[in-house]
Order: structure tokens, then sequence, then C-alpha cells
């Protein structure tokens, strides 16, 4: 008897976290609606990738804490805008040497994060991530110093030819500049 309730239990606890996934994922895309590509293999496993391997620093949605870590919400995907900041995308620390060994499954977390947290921010027409893509960018990782400079660089371009807003200038946020 008890074991059979155990089972049902642990369903019942499966189902209540899939179904707060789903509604967590409803939640974050509904105010800026941009479809995700249909190169991720599994939105649900991009999503949960996302928040296992992300989402303690950035949050569910992409709304950090933001006077120590960056947005991403409604701002990651103005990184789409140029060949040299989407390559930035996978060169970040935390991307590139993500434990997530396999390129296909890191090219769908952050196409979620791109076009699902970044919603509008992603310019109309950008092409999503490819496994090869992410393969050849995630050799070329970024550190500290050199990661701030090329930000800046790149954000300056983004503002001048996708019409980021100036704000994205800050990296963290509005608290802190
Ligand atoms: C330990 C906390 C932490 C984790 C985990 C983390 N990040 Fe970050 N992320 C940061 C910090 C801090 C920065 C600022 C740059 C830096 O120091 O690396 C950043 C920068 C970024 C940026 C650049 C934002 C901008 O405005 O320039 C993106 C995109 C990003 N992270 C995505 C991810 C993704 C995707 C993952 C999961 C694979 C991830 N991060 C995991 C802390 C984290």
């Amino acid at each position: 008897m008890r074991g059979g309730g155990g089972a049902a239990g642990r369903r019942l606890v499966a189902m209540a976290v899939g179904a707060a996934i789903v509604s967590a994922a409803a939640a974050a895309t509904a105010p800026h609606t941009r479809a995700l590509p249909a190169a991720i293999t599994d939105p649900v496993v991009a999503r949960s990738d996302y928040i296992e391997h992300c989402g303690g620093c950035h949050g569910v949605d992409g709304r950090s804490a933001p006077a120590q870590v960056p947005e991403l919400r409604d701002r990651v995907g103005y990184f789409m805008c140029t060949p040299e900041a989407r390559a930035y995308l996978v060169r970040l620390p935390n991307v590139a040497h993500s434990r997530i060994t396999d390129n296909q499954e890191l090219a769908d977390l952050v196409n979620f994060v791109v076009f699902g947290l970044g919603g509008a921010s992603a310019p109309v027409g950008a092409q999503p991530f490819s496994a090869a893509e992410v393969a050849r960018e995630r050799r070329l990782a970024l550190s500290g110093p050199s990661l701030k400079a090329e930000r800046a660089r790149l954000v300056a371009a983004a503002i001048r030819r996708c019409g980021a807003p100036a704000s994205l200038k800050r990296f963290y946020g509005s608290a802190r500049g």
C-alpha cells in the first residue's frame, strides 16, 4: 500500500514540477512574444537546462538581481545584431565552459535564452545558433578583462546598427555602470 502511495506521490510531484516548468515558460514568453525557433530540439529540455545551468545567477525568467548579474530578459537578443556580438554570447565564460558537452544541447539552451528570454530584442530574421557554430565559438572563450572591452565595442555597434537602447551600455542593468 505504502509503496503504491509513494509512487503515486512521486508521480504527482513530477507532474507538479512539469506544470510549474510549463507555466513558468508561458509566463516568461507571455509579454514579449517571439516564437522559439524550430531549430530547438526540445524547448522543455532547453528551458530546464537554462534553469539548471544559468537560472541560479540569471533568474528563471532572465530577471536577475541586476546589481551582480546582467539581466537577460528583453535585452540579450540585441547581441544577435552582428556576427561578433552573437559569437560573444557563446564565448562568455559561463556558456563556453558549461558542463553541457553536447553542442546541440548548448545551442538549444542559448537559442532559448536569445529568443525566449530576449523576446523582441532579437532582431527580426535572426538565425538560431547551430551545434557547429557553438562548437567553434566555445573554443574561443573570453575571460574577465577582455570580456568587458569586447562587450563595450559590441554594444556600441548594436546601438548604432540594430536600435539597441543606450541602457544596454550598462552591464548590470540600471543599478550599476
Ligand atoms: C555563477 C553565476 C553565473 C552563471 C551560472 C551563469 N552566468 Fe551568465 N553571467 C554572469 C556574470 C557575472 C556575467 C557578467 C560577465 C562575466 O563576468 O562573465 C554574465 C554574463 C552573461 C551574459 C552577457 C550579458 C550581457 O549583457 O553582456 C549572457 C548572455 C549570459 N551571462 C548567459 C548565461 C548563460 C546562457 C548561462 C548558462 C549556460 C550563464 N550565463 C550562467 C553570471 C553567471
